[in-house]
């Protein structure tokens, strides 16, 4: 079936945060026609199965209580069937986004002051909400390897560590740039917090969107020693662009960790809602799957032409994308300012990116872009930055 990833969403006038929040991001009104590169939020048409299931929610007219055990069903076998890893269905808690999965998992599991680890630069919420939550960010650097690739670098971690740290907040396949992580590289991170006494809380939104040869492989494959320590996160929002539905997932394999966790979820009266059920449901389905293969192609194609087009200007490079749709591209050896940057970027090309100091450690001088968008925005984008900096042809 031939799917539609050409036409834009008609949201620029509507109330999507994506365009709704360039003004406030910007201090001023953004200029028309500024392209909006920066939220983890997708321009495509929706997977016509998602319309489908939204259509019977409408038609059934039912919007009270509901019976949502084929929630953590489906959940399963999503996980089995793309992933390769059969979680008990009784291990699945529903959830309000990934957010709200992280806040619950540190508020049950974790106590305030406790050091969560996290891996620089990485999505800017993770040390928000270490700080919302009262517990203490400790950043750990990402390396760039012979091939521009991150990695972690556990050696430094370790003489880093002071006692306090409890857990880490892992990002797989990591946001930014897509590395998807080796089996191997997150086994020794398992290792690690073996050897440390800490918790590994890893948070898979972005495993289904992987390129080529490369595939994400769930923590608890990689690690099967993991499981005793493991809090695994995740959702179809980011796959299927339905995080305005709030609903995720979190999978606790290890039996105290699962039951202190539900004890504190019970006490919240956390439940799921009825359309981030149904419409989660209706994506992890064979239908949903059809989609997302050919998502992945127009994302791995976009992914190309960006990079390629990026690493095209003088002293701007793009770091090789493994999957997501969130390109990291470095600035640095243009020798300009992260304002001068900026400037260029929302004055010159009308494009509007995150900047990389939002990241953390590791930010400065680069940019995060999403790419996830018809092709010819992603055209357009490339033409004017390149124009941005055509100075330095
Ligand atoms: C790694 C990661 N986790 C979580 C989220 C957001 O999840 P939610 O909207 O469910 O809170 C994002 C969004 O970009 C993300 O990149």
């Amino acid at each position: 079936m031939k799917f539609d990833f050409e036409t834009p969403k008609d949201t620029a006038v509507g109330r999507s945060t994506k365009w709704q929040k360039m003004d406030l991001l910007l201090g001023h009104p953004a200029e028309k026609g500024t392209i909006p590169m920066w939220i983890a939020q997708a321009d495509f048409q929706p997977a016509p199965c998602l319309q489908m299931a939204m259509q019977q929610v409408l038609d059934s007219g039912e919007y009270g209580y509901f019976d949502y055990s084929e929630f953590a069903e489906r959940v399963c076998w999503w996980y089995k069937t793309r992933h390769n890893w059969r979680p008990d269905p009784a291990h699945v808690f529903a959830t309000h986004g990934i957010g709200n999965a992280v806040g619950l998992t540190l508020q049950s599991l974790t106590e305030p002051g406790d050091g969560i680890i996290i891996f620089s630069p990485v999505y800017h919420e993770f040390s928000a909400k270490i700080r919302r939550n009262g517990r203490v960010v400790v950043e750990s650097p990402l390396m760039i390897d012979e091939d521009g690739l991150f990695r972690m670098d556990l050696d430094a971690l370790e003489t880093q560590l002071t006692g306090n740290e409890k857990a880490v907040l892992f990002c797989s396949p990591h946001n930014p740039a897509g590395r998807v992580w080796e089996p191997a590289e997150i086994q020794a991170l398992s290792s690690f917090c073996a050897r440390h006494d800490l918790l590994l809380f890893s948070d898979e939104i972005h495993m289904d969107l992987t390129f080529g040869d490369h595939k994400h492989t769930p923590t608890a494959i990689s690690a099967p020693d993991a499981l005793q320590h493991l809090v695994v996160m995740s959702a179809a929002s980011k796959t299927f662009d339905i995080a305005g539905l709030r609903t995720g997932y979190v999978i606790i394999p290890d039996e105290g960790l699962r039951d202190r966790f539900a004890s504190y979820y019970a006490a919240l009266d956390i439940q799921p809602n009825r359309l981030g059920s149904d419409l989660t449901c209706a994506a992890y389905t064979p239908e949903g799957a059809a989609w997302v293969d050919a998502l992945i192609e127009v994302l791995d194609s976009n992914h190309m032409a960006f990079c390629a087009g990026m690493n095209a200007i003088p002293g701007v490079s793009a770091m090789p994308m493994q999957g997501t749709y969130l390109a990291w591209i470095d600035f640095t050896d243009t020798g300009m300012s992260d304002s001068e940057i900026r400037d260029r970027l929302v004055g010159s090309a009308r494009v509007l990116s995150t900047p990389g100091p939002n990241l953390g450690i590791g930010g400065e001088g680069h940019h995060r872009f999403n790419i996830a968008a018809p092709r010819a925005t992603i055209d357009a984008a490339i033409k004017r930055i390149s124009d941005a900096f055509s100075d330095l042809q």
